[in-house]
Protein backbone atom coordinates (compact mmCIF):
# COMPACT_ATOMS: atom_id res chain seq x y z
CA UNK A 1 0.00 0.00 0.00
CA UNK A 2 1.12 3.65 -0.85
CA UNK A 3 1.85 5.90 1.68
CA UNK A 4 -1.00 8.22 -0.10
CA UNK A 5 -3.36 5.42 0.16
CA UNK A 6 -2.52 4.68 3.98
CA UNK A 7 -3.30 8.57 4.52
CA UNK A 8 -6.06 8.54 2.71
CA UNK A 9 -7.74 6.02 4.58
CA UNK A 10 -6.36 6.85 8.29
CA UNK A 11 -7.87 10.14 7.40
CA UNK A 12 -11.09 8.76 6.11
CA UNK A 13 -11.30 6.70 9.50
CA UNK A 14 -10.57 9.59 11.56
CA UNK A 15 -13.08 11.69 10.20
CA UNK A 16 -16.27 8.78 10.12
CA UNK A 17 -15.29 8.59 13.72
CA UNK A 18 -15.30 12.18 14.46
CA UNK A 19 -18.55 12.37 12.58
CA UNK A 20 -19.98 9.52 14.20
CA UNK A 21 -19.44 11.11 17.58
CA UNK A 22 -20.01 14.71 16.86
CA UNK A 23 -21.85 15.21 13.55
CA UNK A 24 -20.44 17.95 11.24
CA UNK A 25 -18.05 19.75 13.59
CA UNK A 26 -14.48 17.85 13.92
CA UNK A 27 -11.27 18.02 13.85
CA UNK A 28 -8.64 15.79 11.70
CA UNK A 29 -5.38 14.64 12.62
CA UNK A 30 -3.03 14.19 9.71
CA UNK A 31 -0.57 11.25 9.37
CA UNK A 32 2.59 10.98 8.31
CA UNK A 33 3.36 7.19 7.36
CA UNK A 34 7.34 5.94 6.82
CA UNK A 35 7.72 4.25 3.40
CA UNK A 36 7.75 0.99 4.58
CA UNK A 37 4.69 -1.34 5.16
CA UNK A 38 5.64 -1.96 8.88
CA UNK A 39 6.10 0.96 9.92
CA UNK A 40 3.62 2.47 12.27
CA UNK A 41 1.70 5.94 11.50
CA UNK A 42 2.63 9.08 13.26
CA UNK A 43 0.15 11.35 14.34
CA UNK A 44 1.03 15.09 13.63
CA UNK A 45 -0.35 18.13 14.84
CA UNK A 46 -2.33 19.61 11.87
CA UNK A 47 -5.25 22.61 12.15
CA UNK A 48 -8.87 21.50 10.72
CA UNK A 49 -9.97 21.55 7.98
CA UNK A 50 -11.32 25.05 7.06
CA UNK A 51 -12.48 27.48 4.21
CA UNK A 52 -9.44 28.41 2.21
CA UNK A 53 -8.43 31.44 1.31
CA UNK A 54 -6.15 30.34 -2.17
CA UNK A 55 -3.42 32.56 -2.28
CA UNK A 56 -2.09 31.47 -5.63
CA UNK A 57 -3.19 31.91 -9.20
CA UNK A 58 -4.79 29.30 -10.74
CA UNK A 59 -2.43 27.69 -13.26
CA UNK A 60 -2.95 25.30 -16.02
CA UNK A 61 -3.96 21.84 -14.06
CA UNK A 62 -5.13 18.86 -14.92
CA UNK A 63 -9.14 19.04 -15.57
CA UNK A 64 -9.73 17.64 -12.17
CA UNK A 65 -8.29 17.56 -8.56
CA UNK A 66 -5.91 15.31 -8.10
CA UNK A 67 -6.90 14.60 -4.16
CA UNK A 68 -9.88 14.99 -2.20
CA UNK A 69 -10.20 18.65 -1.59
CA UNK A 70 -11.93 18.62 1.53
CA UNK A 71 -14.68 21.94 3.51
CA UNK A 72 -12.87 23.21 5.76
CA UNK A 73 -13.48 25.03 9.38
CA UNK A 74 -10.89 26.53 11.33
CA UNK A 75 -11.02 30.05 12.94
CA UNK A 76 -7.99 32.37 14.32
CA UNK A 77 -8.14 34.72 16.35
CA UNK A 78 -8.48 37.55 13.90
CA UNK A 79 -11.47 35.99 12.32
CA UNK A 80 -15.38 36.80 13.05
CA UNK A 81 -17.59 35.20 15.95
CA UNK A 82 -18.22 31.40 16.76
CA UNK A 83 -20.13 31.39 19.07
CA UNK A 84 -22.77 29.18 20.58
CA UNK A 85 -22.68 26.86 17.59
CA UNK A 86 -20.66 24.14 19.56
CA UNK A 87 -23.60 22.63 21.34
CA UNK A 88 -25.79 22.47 18.63
CA UNK A 89 -27.49 25.90 19.84
CA UNK A 90 -26.62 27.49 16.50
CA UNK A 91 -29.20 29.77 14.31
CA UNK A 92 -29.55 31.63 11.17
CA UNK A 93 -30.70 35.11 13.36
CA UNK A 94 -27.66 34.32 15.95
CA UNK A 95 -25.54 34.04 12.44
CA UNK A 96 -26.81 37.43 11.47
CA UNK A 97 -26.23 39.15 14.50
CA UNK A 98 -22.79 38.28 14.56
CA UNK A 99 -22.73 39.44 11.10
CA UNK A 100 -23.89 42.74 11.29
CA UNK A 101 -21.47 43.95 14.20
CA UNK A 102 -18.08 42.16 12.74
CA UNK A 103 -15.24 44.14 12.68
CA UNK A 104 -12.79 40.76 12.22
CA UNK A 105 -11.47 42.50 9.13
CA UNK A 106 -11.38 45.93 7.21
CA UNK A 107 -14.33 45.31 5.25
CA UNK A 108 -16.55 46.28 7.72
CA UNK A 109 -15.06 50.10 7.63
CA UNK A 110 -16.91 50.13 3.67
CA UNK A 111 -20.11 48.45 3.98
CA UNK A 112 -23.16 50.15 3.78
CA UNK A 113 -25.25 46.71 5.20
CA UNK A 114 -23.65 43.81 6.11
CA UNK A 115 -24.98 40.50 3.84
CA UNK A 116 -25.27 37.70 5.91
CA UNK A 117 -27.40 35.45 3.61
CA UNK A 118 -30.90 34.39 2.73
CA UNK A 119 -32.99 31.40 2.15
CA UNK A 120 -34.67 28.46 3.58
CA UNK A 121 -33.52 27.29 7.09
CA UNK A 122 -32.92 23.39 5.31
CA UNK A 123 -31.60 23.65 2.52
CA UNK A 124 -31.20 21.22 -0.72
CA UNK A 125 -28.38 23.33 -2.12
CA UNK A 126 -26.67 25.86 -0.05
CA UNK A 127 -25.18 28.33 -2.76
CA UNK A 128 -22.24 30.37 -2.16
CA UNK A 129 -21.00 33.18 -3.93
CA UNK A 130 -17.94 35.59 -3.82
CA UNK A 131 -19.56 38.58 -1.77
CA UNK A 132 -21.82 41.63 -1.63
CA UNK A 133 -21.69 43.71 -4.80
CA UNK A 134 -23.40 47.45 -4.75
CA UNK A 135 -26.74 46.14 -4.81
CA UNK A 136 -26.20 43.89 -2.16
CA UNK A 137 -24.43 45.88 0.13
CA UNK A 138 -27.33 48.35 -0.29
CA UNK A 139 -30.36 46.10 0.62
CA UNK A 140 -28.22 43.97 2.56
CA UNK A 141 -29.33 40.72 0.65
CA UNK A 142 -27.29 38.38 -1.99
CA UNK A 143 -27.35 38.63 -5.15
CA UNK A 144 -30.15 40.92 -5.95
CA UNK A 145 -28.51 42.69 -8.58
CA UNK A 146 -28.36 41.71 -12.47
CA UNK A 147 -26.15 38.49 -11.81
CA UNK A 148 -28.53 37.79 -8.98
CA UNK A 149 -31.43 37.82 -11.38
CA UNK A 150 -29.43 35.22 -13.20
CA UNK A 151 -28.79 33.43 -10.67
CA UNK A 152 -32.59 33.48 -9.71
CA UNK A 153 -33.50 32.47 -13.08
CA UNK A 154 -30.91 29.20 -13.39
CA UNK A 155 -32.02 28.04 -10.25
CA UNK A 156 -35.65 28.37 -11.30
CA UNK A 157 -34.90 26.47 -14.47
CA UNK A 158 -33.64 23.43 -12.32
CA UNK A 159 -36.93 24.40 -9.78
CA UNK A 160 -34.76 25.45 -7.23
CA UNK A 161 -35.16 28.87 -5.51
CA UNK A 162 -34.67 30.97 -2.49
CA UNK A 163 -37.96 30.87 -1.27
CA UNK A 164 -38.44 27.45 -1.74
CA UNK A 165 -35.56 25.57 -1.02
CA UNK A 166 -32.12 26.95 -1.02
CA UNK A 167 -30.27 29.15 0.84
CA UNK A 168 -28.05 31.58 -0.64
CA UNK A 169 -24.67 33.11 1.11
CA UNK A 170 -21.11 34.49 -0.09
CA UNK A 171 -17.79 33.78 1.15
CA UNK A 172 -17.40 37.72 2.73
CA UNK A 173 -20.38 39.29 4.41
CA UNK A 174 -19.48 42.33 3.51
CA UNK A 175 -18.93 44.65 0.30
CA UNK A 176 -15.24 44.57 -1.17
CA UNK A 177 -14.13 48.31 -2.30
CA UNK A 178 -15.12 48.77 -5.88
CA UNK A 179 -16.25 44.50 -5.99
CA UNK A 180 -12.69 43.50 -5.64
CA UNK A 181 -11.90 40.00 -5.30
CA UNK A 182 -11.76 39.64 -1.61
CA UNK A 183 -8.15 39.25 -0.55
CA UNK A 184 -7.30 35.58 1.21
CA UNK A 185 -7.03 37.36 4.85
CA UNK A 186 -10.42 38.16 4.46
CA UNK A 187 -11.66 35.22 3.67
CA UNK A 188 -10.24 33.91 6.58
CA UNK A 189 -11.11 35.96 8.78
CA UNK A 190 -14.79 35.61 7.81
CA UNK A 191 -14.74 31.71 7.39
CA UNK A 192 -16.08 31.01 10.80
CA UNK A 193 -19.42 32.80 9.64
CA UNK A 194 -19.41 30.43 7.02
CA UNK A 195 -18.76 27.42 8.48
CA UNK A 196 -21.38 28.11 11.17
CA UNK A 197 -24.04 28.37 8.60
CA UNK A 198 -22.67 24.85 6.66
CA UNK A 199 -22.94 23.68 9.51
CA UNK A 200 -25.99 24.85 10.29
CA UNK A 201 -28.24 24.66 7.40
CA UNK A 202 -26.55 20.94 6.32
CA UNK A 203 -27.63 21.36 2.41
CA UNK A 204 -27.26 18.76 0.32
CA UNK A 205 -25.26 20.55 -2.25
CA UNK A 206 -23.13 23.11 -2.01
CA UNK A 207 -23.24 25.25 -5.12
CA UNK A 208 -19.87 27.28 -5.50
CA UNK A 209 -21.06 30.21 -7.42
CA UNK A 210 -17.20 30.98 -9.30
CA UNK A 211 -13.69 31.57 -8.53
CA UNK A 212 -13.42 32.73 -5.57
CA UNK A 213 -16.53 31.02 -3.58
CA UNK A 214 -14.38 27.66 -5.63
CA UNK A 215 -11.02 28.07 -4.19
CA UNK A 216 -11.99 29.08 -0.67
CA UNK A 217 -14.10 25.36 -0.48
CA UNK A 218 -12.01 23.46 -2.47
CA UNK A 219 -8.93 22.72 -1.41
CA UNK A 220 -7.31 23.82 -4.59
CA UNK A 221 -6.39 26.97 -7.25
CA UNK A 222 -7.40 24.76 -10.17
CA UNK A 223 -9.69 27.17 -12.10
CA UNK A 224 -13.42 26.89 -12.40
CA UNK A 225 -12.99 26.04 -15.96
CA UNK A 226 -11.57 23.00 -14.72
CA UNK A 227 -13.83 22.10 -12.25
CA UNK A 228 -17.55 23.49 -13.81
CA UNK A 229 -19.86 20.42 -13.93
CA UNK A 230 -18.19 17.97 -11.81
CA UNK A 231 -18.86 17.11 -7.80
CA UNK A 232 -16.49 16.44 -5.62
CA UNK A 233 -17.03 14.17 -2.97
CA UNK A 234 -16.14 16.01 0.29
CA UNK A 235 -16.71 14.38 3.46
CA UNK A 236 -19.81 15.33 4.07
CA UNK A 237 -21.57 17.42 1.70
CA UNK A 238 -20.72 17.83 -2.00
CA UNK A 239 -19.78 20.50 -3.59
CA UNK A 240 -20.39 21.61 -7.26
CA UNK A 241 -18.78 24.12 -9.16
CA UNK A 242 -19.93 26.49 -11.07
CA UNK A 243 -19.23 29.51 -13.22
CA UNK A 244 -20.47 32.58 -11.47
CA UNK A 245 -23.75 34.42 -13.48
CA UNK A 246 -21.62 37.86 -13.48
CA UNK A 247 -19.04 35.60 -15.71
CA UNK A 248 -22.28 34.34 -17.94
CA UNK A 249 -23.09 38.26 -18.49
CA UNK A 250 -19.84 39.02 -19.96
CA UNK A 251 -19.02 35.76 -21.75
CA UNK A 252 -22.37 34.37 -23.05
CA UNK A 253 -20.71 31.32 -24.34
CA UNK A 254 -20.86 29.93 -21.18
CA UNK A 255 -24.13 29.54 -20.99
CA UNK A 256 -24.59 26.57 -22.30
CA UNK A 257 -22.17 24.52 -20.78
CA UNK A 258 -23.82 26.40 -17.43
CA UNK A 259 -27.46 24.44 -18.47
CA UNK A 260 -25.81 21.44 -18.72
CA UNK A 261 -24.30 22.05 -15.03
CA UNK A 262 -27.51 22.50 -13.96
CA UNK A 263 -29.09 19.59 -15.27
CA UNK A 264 -26.02 17.41 -13.73
CA UNK A 265 -27.19 19.11 -10.69
CA UNK A 266 -30.54 17.86 -10.97
CA UNK A 267 -30.17 14.38 -11.97
CA UNK A 268 -28.34 14.46 -9.08
CA UNK A 269 -31.14 15.58 -6.02
CA UNK A 270 -33.39 13.95 -8.38
CA UNK A 271 -31.73 10.80 -7.24
CA UNK A 272 -30.94 11.74 -3.75
CA UNK A 273 -34.93 12.51 -3.41
CA UNK A 274 -35.33 8.44 -5.28
CA UNK A 275 -33.17 7.02 -2.51
CA UNK A 276 -34.24 8.98 0.15
CA UNK A 277 -31.04 10.02 1.78
N1 LIG B 1 -22.06 38.33 -6.60
C1 LIG B 1 -21.76 37.53 -5.57
O1 LIG B 1 -20.83 36.74 -5.60
N2 LIG B 1 -22.54 37.60 -4.49
C2 LIG B 1 -23.58 38.43 -4.39
O2 LIG B 1 -24.24 38.43 -3.35
C3 LIG B 1 -23.85 39.24 -5.49
C4 LIG B 1 -23.08 39.19 -6.59
FE1 LIG C 1 -16.65 40.36 9.52
FE2 LIG C 1 -16.84 38.96 7.27
FE3 LIG C 1 -17.61 41.52 7.27
FE4 LIG C 1 -15.03 40.91 7.45
S1 LIG C 1 -16.39 40.46 5.69
S2 LIG C 1 -16.13 42.37 8.73
S3 LIG C 1 -15.08 39.01 8.66
S4 LIG C 1 -18.55 39.84 8.43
Amino acid sequence: MTIEQKTRIAEFLDLAGAYLRSGYKNQTIAYQFADDESAAPVAVEQAAPQVSAATEQAAPQAPLPESQPEVITQPDEHSAAISNDEAGMDTLEAIAADVAVCTACPLHTTRTNTVPGEGVSSPLVLVIGEGPGENEDKSGRPFVGEAGQLLDKMLASINLSRETNCFIANVVKCRPPHNRDPLPEEIAACAPLLTRQIALLKPRVILCAGRVATQALVKTTNSVKNLHGHFIECAKIPLFPMYHPSALLHDPSLKRPTWDDLKTLRARLDKLAALKV
